[in-house]
């Protein structure tokens, strides 16, 4: 039971002589906060303090910073029904960036919707990676393509910082690219990306050549199903999750055989995976004739991330 529904004083009654109740016995803000936070805890949702913040934030319409400047401020009903809401979907496994229809990733703001995977701090390594690489580059245009692009927000965030990249984006999924092509447009570079819905390189005819190849496939095993979460299994397309078989490196394996037929010689392959795959995929690298492996990156918390692998042959 969340209790915000109507203003009430602790005694459980709405104050009738017109008199405001005492600020501690309102639903202000410093008490939605606080109250949430602890139902978040018990519910075992998420960041509980953080995802309150951004929910009552996002309901009030205004920064999260701004929150602790108006603690004592009580929300009117409106907002405390769509707060209500929210907590109520997110504590029974309900994304946050889902309900809010937003994310941060690479610093930059992201429409998300259920149609795309909500892009994960991890996947900043990717960016990093192909930013370095494309500005070590002496070319004028660096041809990139970002495979299975989702939101679009690993193509945009490369985009915004390497003024080089020329950029190619797909996905199999057209709900996907349209998110990708708002995103595009919200960030001023939908003219620097030509989207593309492809089964991954397959449908994509231009340029026969990429100097980088960018991509965080779909890369858990069909087997793994049982043991996800059920904020992701529950809300997040299982398109954008599983790889098309049971061990995870399915996709990853066709995406390595099309990217030695798609890649400039000396150019690169980047690959986001997980963990559970690192040894598998650094391996497929390793063997295939064509690619040199160059490092695996790991992300802050020490779990092999990427793959880094060039074209030699
Ligand atoms: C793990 S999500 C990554 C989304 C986004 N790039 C990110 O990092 O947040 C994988 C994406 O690949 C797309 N996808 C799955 N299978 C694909 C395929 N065979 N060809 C192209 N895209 C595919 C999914 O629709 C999804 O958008």
């Amino acid at each position: 039971m969340i209790p915000w529904e109507i203003s009430i004083n602790s005694q459980g009654e709405t104050p009738s002589n017109g008199a405001p109740a005492a600020t501690s016995e309102l639903w202000t803000i410093k008490r939605l906060l606080s109250w949430t936070t602890d139902f978040f805890r018990e519910h075992g949702a998420g960041q509980s303090r953080l995802d309150a913040e951004i929910l009552l934030a996002e309901a009030l319409n205004c920064p999260r910073i701004e929150l602790y400047t108006r603690f004592d401020e009580e929300p009117p009903e409106a907002v405390r029904g769509v707060f209500r809401d929210w907590v109520a979907r997110h504590a029974e496994g309900e994304p946050v960036a889902y309900l809010v229809g937003q994310k941060e990733f690479f610093s930059l703001k992201f429409q998300v919707t259920p149609e795309v995977l909500i892009p994960r701090p991890e996947t900043e390594h990717l960016v990093t990676e192909a930013i370095d690489l494309i500005r070590e580059s002496s070319a004028e245009n660096v041809q990139v393509i970002d495979v299975g692009t989702g939101s679009g927000c690993v193509a945009i965030a490369i985009c915004k910082h390497a003024p080089q990249a020329v950029m190619t984006a797909c996905d199999i999924s057209d709900s996907a690219l349209d998110v990708a092509r708002q995103n595009a447009q919200a960030h001023g570079v939908s003219e620097r990306i030509c989207f593309a819905n492809s089964d991954l390189l397959t449908s994509v005819a231009q340029p026969a050549r990429f100097d980088l190849i960018v991509s965080n496939p779909p890369y858990i095993g069909l087997s793994e199903k049982a043991d996800l979460d059920k904020s992701v299994i529950d809300f997040e397309p299982h398109l954008a999750l599983f790889s098309q078989g049971a061990n995870g490196t399915e996709t990853i394996q066709q995406l390595i055989e099309q990217a030695a037929q798609r890649l400039e010689k000396n150019g690169h392959l980047l690959f986001e995976l997980s963990p559970m795959i690192a040894e598998r995929c650094c391996s497929l690298i390793q063997e295939h004739p064509c690619f040199q492996f160059e490092r695996l990156v790991k992300d802050l918390a020490g779990h092999a991330r990427i793959v880094v692998a060039k074209r030699i042959a």
